[in-house]
């Protein structure tokens, strides 16, 4: 029995550190078939600890509070936060900065668990803009950053982090508060029954099971700012990173946009091309996506190891919720008018003979986004394997 044991999840998810806590992907070709929404039971979970278990009757008294650098310290009830500020639905991917880990620790072990390439997914989230609630608290002078924390007590404490509060007063960032996911109300393991969601960035940046606010001039100060969600610089070992705590302060490696990453989706790993239908085409399919809000502008793909390159045709679903009706969507209208940014992940394809794939070693993808940011060949190894985002591989290997 864990502390988890109330809590219904999928068969299909991999569970990546044991059964707790509960940290999982999906099976990457699950995960792409579900197209541009993740359903709650494929979405990924990264937990440091247990899960709060809130009854549905308890949520609307769920409080949080506002509190610190401000003239009007608040504590607001997610009924309030529900009837009082305006409703905001607008599709997001989350994704963790361990996604690809796995790659990473193949060269030499960090200090985290194995992710494939499925830490990422999609979901339409519904809430409030960060920027309305921390507006009516009025920040003092010298305020500078806004810190979070949830209601999982952990042994370093209760999770938190920070962002920067220039960042989530710019209502083009979209950060919220948000309270519904897909339609329905938060699942357990995504932050039931409020997160802060916080586009562009690092999945950690998203604090789940919400209960706090509060207005700093300094970044956090929380275990988990420091010690987690960050790219060291390479030469720093397990060993040394261990004994000196100057590395982790130093809030310049501290990670928040994402960077531009993509994955092959199909073929997958341990798919079986036959030559049978060697006159016929493969459509090779995967997913791309960029940090801070900046589009995927082109995927590339190669065959010969990076001499040559294609490129792939990129589907933007995103765009199409921009015209979608509200009627269907829970709590909240789905309203673009305010924002150009991307903040999904994009799906790509691209034909290819059987017979050329064949006789490839490996099939290369790698993306560039609208600031010509562009994935690199090779890895760049950190402590904590984070933000690993070199060209995606798949090898080919043939049968006699
Ligand atoms: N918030 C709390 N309170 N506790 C956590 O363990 N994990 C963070 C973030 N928010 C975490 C949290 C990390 S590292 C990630 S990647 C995202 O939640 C994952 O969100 P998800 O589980 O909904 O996909």
């Amino acid at each position: 029995k864990t502390p988890d044991s109330w809590l219904p999840r999928d068969p299909r998810l991999i569970r990546l550190t044991g059964v707790h806590p509960f940290n999982v992907e999906a099976p990457l070709s699950d995960l792409f078939n579900e197209g541009f929404l993740t359903s709650p039971e494929l979405f990924y979970v990264r937990n440091h600890g247990h899960v709060p278990q809130v009854r549905d009757e308890e949520i609307p008294d769920w409080e949080f509070t506002v509190e610190g650098l401000v003239d009007r310290p608040m504590t607001l009830t997610l009924r309030q936060l529900m009837e009082e500020y305006e409703q905001q639905t607008y599709p997001i991917t989350l994704v963790c900065a361990g996604n690809r880990r796995k790659e990473q620790n193949v060269v030499r072990k960090t200090k985290g668990f194995s992710w494939g390439a499925a830490g990422v997914s999609t979901a339409l989230f519904t809430g409030v803009l960060m920027a309305d609630v921390i507006r009516r608290a009025k920040p003092k002078r010298g305020a500078r950053y806004v810190c979070m924390e949830g209601a999982d007590k952990l042994p370093n404490g209760y999770y938190g982090t920070s962002v920067k509060l220039n960042w989530v007063m710019d209502e083009n960032r979209g950060m919220m508060l948000a309270h519904g996911m897909n339609g329905e109300m938060l699942r357990p393991d995504h932050g039931k029954p409020l997160r802060a969601v916080i586009p562009g960035q690092i999945g950690g940046r998203s604090v789940k099971w919400l209960k706090k606010l509060i207005v700093t001039a300094e970044p956090s100060d929380n275990w988990y700012h420091i010690y987690d969600n960050r790219v060291l610089p390479t030469m720093v070992s397990p060993e040394e990173s261990a004994n000196k705590p100057e590395w982790w302060t130093d809030e310049r490696y501290a990670i928040y946009d994402l960077s531009t990453n993509s994955a092959i989706a199909y073929p997958a790993h341990d798919e079986r091309l036959s030559m049978t239908e060697s006159s016929e085409n493969y459509r090779v399919k995967g997913y791309a996506y960029g940090g801070g809000g900046r589009r995927v502008t082109r995927v590339e793909i190669s065959l010969d190891q990076g001499k040559t390159w294609r490129l792939a045709n990129i589907d933007y679903a995103e765009d199409r919720y921009r015209d979608a009706s509200p009627q269907h969507l829970y709590g909240g209208s789905l309203d673009f008018g305010w924002r150009e940014a991307s903040f999904c992940w994009c799906f790509w394809e691209l034909d290819m003979s059987v017979a050329e794939l064949a006789g490839a070693k490996d099939i290369l993808c790698r993306a560039m986004d609208e600031s010509m940011n562009l994935q690199p060949r090779d890895l760049y190894w950190s402590v904590l394997g984070m933000m690993n985002n070199p060209w995606y591989r798949i090898a080919i290997c043939k049968e006699d």
